[in-house]
């Protein structure tokens, strides 16, 4: 039934691209196959490197890939990805691929992403981005996990500031580092009452470590950067904050050591640095980033216009269950009758398997 219905669909597309006179061929590619693999990865580090606040994301899952040809023109895959938030900054120069992570119960975020990708002769490159990201929700979490707080909340930002203290008496950088951004707040109750988290980003200023001055952060582009993790309650009180040199960020595309690529969203550094400059909530990605205004991914309604056809014909074999003892033979049988049953239409259309395996969870 479901065949029938998706070639009639088929006719239906393939008369209407003729009657327009444009014949951009799709191609689909089945999610877990290196090719699909290799451009997610693609989009999964251009994603990174557009942000300076927040978390890095992994690849979870490929939801569907699609490559779209046109007479004369470079190929255009079109991506839709599952990623999940990493417990990395994205200023953390650990790759993704070896960034925990975030596990549900910390109420991760989850990012449904679509990609435009064009395939130019230097390789893959992201032309234009549409993420939609989500916080887990809270509702089934378990009584005593950890609750997200506003970035406003007087002891989060108490515990902040005091771990943040801590580390410029501790540390021997020679340099103050002040709170570039917030990450994460959380609480939780425990014995003896509430016990808090915080996740936050610090900038190298122009004081030494024990200057009492006004101090100035440093030019984003080549300050110091850390990330501290900080955790205190009535009994303890804990930091441990990492620090990055801006000479061992290594760039995604080139796997080269430099500065980073260019930011979408540097945060202004400067005496009137707001530090929450992005409000109360919790990090959620750039909503759309399309700079040259392609209209790939916007313009769901245009897949009317295409021809769907598979490329290089990927045969999927399917891994059936082997059913054993006497019926085992007619199982069989019955499978090579339904392959050999006639398709009305050509070309035959051999659907490949998406969405993909998944990575997490
Ligand atoms: C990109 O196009 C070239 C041909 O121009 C092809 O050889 C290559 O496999 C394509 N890259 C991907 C990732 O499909
Ligand atoms: C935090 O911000 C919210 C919304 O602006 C406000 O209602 C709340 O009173 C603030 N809380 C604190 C502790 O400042
Ligand atoms: C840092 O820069 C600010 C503004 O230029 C200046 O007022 C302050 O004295 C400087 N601090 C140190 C320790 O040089
Ligand atoms: C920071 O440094 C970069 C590169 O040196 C420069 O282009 C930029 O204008 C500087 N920004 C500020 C606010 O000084
Ligand atoms: C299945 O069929 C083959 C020959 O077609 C026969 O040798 C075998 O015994 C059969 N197996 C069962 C479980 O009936």
């Amino acid at each position: 039934m479901k065949l029938w219905a998706t070639v009639a669909a088929l006719g239906l597309l393939v008369i209407g691209a003729w009657a327009q006179g444009v014949m951009p061929t799709v191609s689909l590619l089945p999610c877990d196959s290196p090719e699909a693999e290799a451009a997610a990865l693609v989009a999964q580090d251009f994603l990174n490197a557009q942000h300076t606040h927040g978390y890095k994301y992994a690849l979870n899952r490929i939801e569907e890939i699609k490559i779209i040809s046109k007479p004369g023109e470079v190929d255009t895959y079109l991506l839709e990805l599952d990623l999940l938030e990493t417990t990395c900054h994205v200023l953390d120069p650990t790759p993704v691929s070896q960034c925990p992570v975030r596990q549900k119960q910390f109420t991760a975020v989850e990012a449904d992403c679509d990609f435009a990708l064009s395939n130019t002769t230097q390789g893959l490159s992201v032309v234009a981005f549409k993420c939609k990201s989500e916080i887990e929700s809270e509702e089934d979490i378990c009584l005593g996990c950890r609750h997200l707080i506003p970035f406003n909340d007087t002891d989060g930002i108490q515990l902040i500031e005091t771990s943040l203290d801590d580390f410029n008496k501790k540390h021997t950088l020679n340099t103050k580092f002040v709170l570039f951004e917030i990450g994460r707040m959380a609480y939780q109750v425990v014995s003896g009452g509430n016990k808090y988290f915080a996740e936050y980003g610090i900038i190298g200023t122009n004081c030494t470590s024990h200057d009492d001055d006004i101090c100035i952060p440093q030019n984003h582009t080549v300050a110091i950067h850390g990330f501290c993790q900080a955790e205190g309650s009535a009994k303890l009180n804990k930091v441990d904050c990492s620090i990055f040199n801006p000479a061992q960020v290594v760039d995604p595309a080139t796997n080269a050591k430099g500065p980073v690529q260019q930011l979408l969203h540097a945060h202004t550094s400067g005496p009137q640095h707001n530090p929450t400059i992005h409000g109360l909530k919790h990090h959620k990605l750039t909503h759309l980033h399309d700079p040259s205004a392609s209209g790939l991914l916007s313009a769901e309604s245009s897949e009317s216009a295409e021809l769907v056809v598979p490329k290089k014909a990927p045969f999927v074999k399917r891994e059936v269950a082997e059913p054993e003892g006497p019926a085992a033979n007619a199982t069989a049988d019955a499978a090579v009758v339904a392959e050999k049953t006639p398709i009305p239409f050509e070309p035959i259309l051999l659907v490949p398997i998406c969405p993909g395996q998944k990575k997490h969870f």
